[in-house]
């Protein structure tokens, strides 16, 4: 996380050299509306994006809970943190069991979220709704179904070359399994949230081709990684990857899908 920029009046801003998470954070804040005073809940909170920022826009009046799986994160979160802004709280909690001695906030945040609600989004989402006040708002991103296509089909065109029938099922299955906007939309709707809005905006990422493109820090974590488990031998699994890597003009624009989805909880504002 970078310390605030000379420029900005914010001593907490969105790190400005944040390729992937900064782009979906500013989408999130677009949707929110963030004021001093509030209790905010910050699922899937990472190191702190955008849970500093909120902090130090909700002031002292107000709170901030950061919560992740990763204890890592949380530590990384809290050494950034290094005792300033006392009203935010870091804590390793799994978003998709909430405790029920957790109170309600007025709005929960989750940047880059959505996708890890897994398997089971709908009830995840519903617990959450549970930790929401009436009147509340929950402000949610994540790269939305076809983000990253051209690599998908990319890959699939170089598995069908080399007839992989079940390394091909398994590629579909996961390109499927990603939630679309109209999804996080219906849940909502589902959830009989109110001033439901959900956008979608392209975000094209850089990459360079060959193992520039198999190690891109983002690319690889957040994706290939899941292209290499299709396969069940190694050998192959680089085989056709490398072939991949090395088409890249194929492949580009490289276009990830930022949606954000927002909805208010029925009651009292
Ligand atoms: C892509 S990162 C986003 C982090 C941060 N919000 C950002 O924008 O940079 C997703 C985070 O979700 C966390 N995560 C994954 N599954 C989770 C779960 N079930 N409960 C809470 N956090 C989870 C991961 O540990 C990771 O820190």
């Amino acid at each position: 996380m970078n310390r605030p920029s000379a420029s900005s009046s914010s001593r907490w801003p969105l790190p400005a050299d944040d390729e992937w998470s900064t782009p979906f954070a500013e989408l999130l804040l677009e949707q929110l509306d963030l004021r001093p005073g509030l209790t905010i809940l910050d699922i899937a909170c990472g190191h702190g994006i955008p849970a500093f920022y909120l902090a130090e826009q909700v002031g002292p009046t107000g709170s901030v809970l950061g919560i992740d799986a990763s204890r890592g994160q949380v530590a990384n979160a809290r050494t950034i943190q290094r005792g300033e802004l006392p009203w935010l709280r870091y804590e390793c909690v799994d978003m998709r069991a909430l405790p029920a001695s957790l109170p309600t906030f007025q709005r929960i945040t989750g940047n880059l979220s959505v996708m890890f609600l897994r398997p089971h989004r709908f009830e995840a989402m519903r617990g959450l709704i549970e930790h929401l006040e009436p009147g509340g708002q929950v402000v949610l991103t994540f790269p939305s179904l076809g983000t990253f296509d051209s690599i998908w089909q990319r890959i699939d065109h170089e598995m069908s070359r080399h007839g992989l029938t079940r390394e091909r099922e398994r590629l579909a299955a996961y390109v499927a399994e990603r939630p679309s906007a109209a999804e996080a939309r219906g849940w909502l709707e589902q959830l009989q949230m109110e001033r439901i809005d959900v956008i979608e905006r392209p975000l094209e990422v850089a990459s360079g081709s060959g193992q520039r493109f198999l190690q891109h820090p983002l690319l690889r974590g957040g994706f290939l990684d899941d292209a290499y488990e299709c396969f069940e031998d190694d050998r192959l699994a680089d085989t056709v990857m490398t072939s991949v890597a090395a088409d890249l003009e194929s492949m580009t624009p490289l276009t990830a899908r930022r949606c954000a989805l927002s909805g208010w909880k029925r009651g009292l504002a």
